[in-house]
């Protein structure tokens, strides 16, 4: 229910996996490195690991790490985990893109349309959620109202 999204046609997902321990049954896959930042997970123990989403190993990441994340980011290319420097700054490299939010016009409350109107001039506030809080109006006041002409 919220009026930001993330275009599908702009944005890969990577994912943080923090602290990971892993045991007889849920080996560390071989082939990806962990990363080196250990500002991410903090003094705890275990390993931590970006990987595109797409490219994660099978097994029971989520019980395995204290923590998992999943974070939008600019469309990328072709991502070698496996090579050295992805773990070391390439994931980094691709955080530090910009990547673009979508504002769906479609998804407005009824209360932000006349807010907004030719009429009332006032730009929408609205929450988190997409609920209509109030007008700011060009007069510098927020208006409860739905309208700054009132
Ligand atoms: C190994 O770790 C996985 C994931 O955390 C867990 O589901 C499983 O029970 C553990 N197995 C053993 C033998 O500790
Ligand atoms: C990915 O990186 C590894 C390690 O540097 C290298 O051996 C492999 O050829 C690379 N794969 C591709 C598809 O570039
Ligand atoms: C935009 O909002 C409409 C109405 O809430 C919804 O049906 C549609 O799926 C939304 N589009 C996107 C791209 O989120």
């Amino acid at each position: 229910g919220s009026l930001l999204y993330f275009p599908d046609s702009t944005v890969d997902y990577l994912i943080l996996f923090i602290g990971c321990i892993f045991n007889s049954t849920f080996h560390q896959p071989s082939y990806i490195r962990p990363i080196s930042c250990e500002s991410f997970a903090g003094p705890g123990p275990g390993l931590s690991f970006v990987l595109p989403d797409d490219a994660v190993p099978a097994g029971n990441w989520v019980q395995a790490c204290s923590q998992v994340i999943q974070l939008p980011v600019h469309k990328y290319g072709e991502i070698n985990v496996t090579h050295p420097g992805w773990a070391n700054s390439g994931y980094a490299s691709v955080l530090r893109q910009e990547f673009q939010l979508g504002w769906n016009e479609s998804g407005k409350p009824p209360a932000c349309i006349q807010c907004e109107g030719s009429n009332s001039k006032g730009r929408c506030g609205h929450s988190r959620t997409g609920d209509f809080i109030g007008c700011l109006c060009p007069d510098g006041r927020v208006h409860s109202d739905d309208n700054c002409d009132k």
